[in-house]
């Protein structure tokens, strides 16, 4: 080799109008195929694969080094671009009319065999693929979905940008407060038996930006939160988090929908329909069972409590004499389910808590069920020939909007067991049958939440969002006489039945805040020691004020079909919060614990 080779040009640009040209390339062998006397090697960098042909007969040096080639070893190639013969050309991929007919490479460096094949993907486990997660990075799926995530994340700056927001950076050193999730803590050396927490959310220095005049902020910025793991959770997550001055609901949720407007066109090149659907809390519980509703199907929910409340049926008429419902989902066309179906369905309501699954079958001879000797009259006249009758029988399937071939299924419990219940039932359903376009993105906020929930175990009202979230105006009044009715201003983005984005305008005034912490049980010192800071900043002039956050990390999964939100984060976590790659968390050196003057209370 005379002289260092220097790449020309990357693994995905060259065509058929690129003939005869003399290229230089670099990247890994992505694959080597021996014919005998020709070596084929698929050189791949971040831009895509070339053919390289190496011949003995133009090239004898090379076609010998070929030899010793496996795959990942790293080569520059030097050659001529040509047409590849009549009927050869791979039109799957961009450079798949040319091959590069090699006359000079250079090995930059080998690699050891492989943990897996790069190619094989999804089919290893993805313990493999998390150690060695520098070569599951290079599955060109992967490396897609790094790349369309960069896209999107440039949009969201250029499009907040170009509306006067600014991107500002609040501390990851921060206090703990006491809301939320539980927080990852750091210890502070110089500040013996002290900690800080790494934090949930920028929530509360962005609101005290607005105190501070900045107007409108965002941050694509990381939160951590350690809470129990799925598969659209991380322990260290990216939010797009964004905070407005003197702005109320409709201000902002348009300007947030244009920004996915343009992250969708841009991105994936979908326009999405807006305005998007809005729906409240209560519309969305009693369609869907779910605040984060999948609204690409229908198997909506139907309250049947009135009619089974007047049954003899023992299971329904319990749980409603306890404060409970019944609601049940129509699965449309199911009636041929067998015993064991139905037993599977019965398995999935309860994981939810469901005790049961009540069932019924209309077939065209009439309904077919364990528990319709339970309602009078006994024979619904529907059963003689699906005549409209009057029987508590006919009003449920009427409600239930039932028809021969249905099969209507049932959960009587607290209203929290029957919505959990159900809605995991309609999403399995909803699988099961098909009923899914993958292709859809159904966008809606959900509005109108409770502002409170109460804490059973506590015997006390929690926020449901944080205790910052104001209360619809006209029902203020009701923190001294209803706080159960009570409507926080806050809203949710779901996509596809996930939660992407959530968000509220913020409490602004210090009377408001002050009801809001009596109805919590905080007494006034309680709140200074908990949120002293952000309390102490609101009696300064504080402008009405509110935001939002988006989960980039969701919102990529979606936008490039990721079954997990490890697809599109370079280095993720597993479901127990270990990086695999770098064996984080791992244990430290006594000294270390000495200087932050720690002792630990387990095995060391
Ligand atoms: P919230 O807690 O709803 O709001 O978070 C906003 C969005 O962040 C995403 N998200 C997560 N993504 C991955 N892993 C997690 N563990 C995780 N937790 C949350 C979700 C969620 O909708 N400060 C408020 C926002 C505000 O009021 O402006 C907040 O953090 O997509
Ligand atoms: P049982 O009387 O317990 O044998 O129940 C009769 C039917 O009612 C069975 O199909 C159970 O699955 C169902 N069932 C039991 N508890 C409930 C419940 N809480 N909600 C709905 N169906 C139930």
């Amino acid at each position: 080799m005379a002289e260092k080779l220097k790449r020309t040009h990357n693994c995905g640009e060259l065509r058929s109008g690129n003939a005869d040209e003399a290229v230089i390339l670099a990247g890994w062998v992505h694959r080597r195929r021996d014919h005998g006397g020709l070596i084929f090697i698929d050189l791949r960098d971040r831009k895509g694969i070339t053919q390289i042909v190496l011949n003995p007969e133009i090239d004898k040096i090379a076609h010998t080094k070929a030899h010793e080639i496996r795959s990942e070893y790293v080569l520059t190639v030097k050659g001529k671009v040509v047409k590849r013969p009549e009927g050869t050309a791979n039109y799957k991929i961009g450079t798949g009319e040319i091959e590069v007919i090699a006359e000079d490479m250079e090995i930059l460096n080998e690699s050891k065999p492989l943990p897996f094949l790069i190619e094989e993907g999804e089919e290893v486990s993805e313990m493999l693929r998390l150690k060695y997660r520098y070569l599951d990075l290079r599955r060109p799926s992967l490396r897609d979905n790094i790349i369309l995530r960069h896209r999107v994340v440039k949009k969201v700056r250029d499009f907040l940008d170009s509306r006067g927001f600014l991107e500002i950076e609040t501390p990851f050193l921060t206090k703990s407060t006491p809301e939320g999730a539980r927080d990852y803590l750091v210890p502070s050396r110089l500040n013996p038996g002290k900690f800080y927490a790494l934090p949930q959310s920028p929530q509360l220095f962005k609101q005290i930006l607005m105190v501070a005049g900045y107007e409108k902020y965002f941050q694509v910025v990381r939160c951590f939160r350690d809470e129990d793991l799925r598969a659209d959770r991380q322990p260290e997550f990216t939010q797009i988090d964004i905070e407005m001055s003197f702005i109320d609901r409709e201000d902002l949720l348009p300007l947030m929908e244009e920004m996915m407007y343009e992250i969708f066109k841009s991105s994936i090149f979908v326009e999405i329909p807006r305005p998007f659907p809005v729906l409240s809390y209560h519309e969305a519980m009693n369609r869907f069972g779910s605040d984060k509703p999948d609204t690409r199907f229908g198997l909506e929910l139907k309250d049947i409590t009135s009619p089974a409340s007047k049954s003899d049926f023992k299971v329904f008429a319990e749980a409603i004499k306890n404060g409970g419902e019944v609601r049940g989902i129509n699965a449309k066309g199911c009636a041929d389910f067998s015993r064991k179906d139905l037993d599977d369905l019965t398995e999935e309501s309860k994981i939810f808590g469901a005790k049961g699954l009540a069932w019924i079958k209309i077939t065209p001879d009439g309904v077919q069920s364990p528990i319709v000797k339970f309602f009078y009259p006994p024979v619904s006249p529907l059963t003689k020939g699906g005549v409209e009758g009057v029987g508590l029988l006919d009003e449920i399937v009427r409600i239930m909007d039932g028809k021969a071939g249905d099969l209507l299924l049932f959960v009587a419990d607290k209203p929290k067991i029957v919505f959990d219940s159900l809605s995991h039932l309609r999403l399995k359903l909803g699988e099961r049958l098909k009923l899914i376009d993958e292709n859809k993105f159904n966008f809606l906020w959900v509005t109108d939440f409770p502002l409170l929930d109460w804490d059973e175990e506590g015997k006390r009202w929690v926020a449901m969002h944080h205790p910052f979230t104001s209360p619809v105006d006209e029902d203020i009044p009701l923190f001294k006489t209803d706080p159960k009715k009570m409507r926080a201003k806050a809203y949710d983005l779901v996509l596809n039945g996930s939660e992407v984005g959530g968000g509220s305008i913020r409490i602004h005034r210090g009377e408001i805040q002050k009801q809001m912490f009596d109805v919590l049980g905080l007494t006034e010192e309680e709140a200074k020691a908990k949120f002293g800071f952000l309390l102490e900043a609101l009696e300064y002039g504080t402008p009405p004020h509110g935001g939002i956050a988006f989960g980039l990390d969701r919102l990529m999964a979606i936008l490039t079909n990721s079954k997990s939100i490890r697809d599109v984060i370079a280095f993720p976590k597993t479901q127990k919060a270990v990086c695999l790659m770098t064996d984080a968390p791992s244990n430290v050196e006594k000294r270390q614990l000495k200087e932050l003057s720690i002792k630990l209370d387990t095995l060391q």
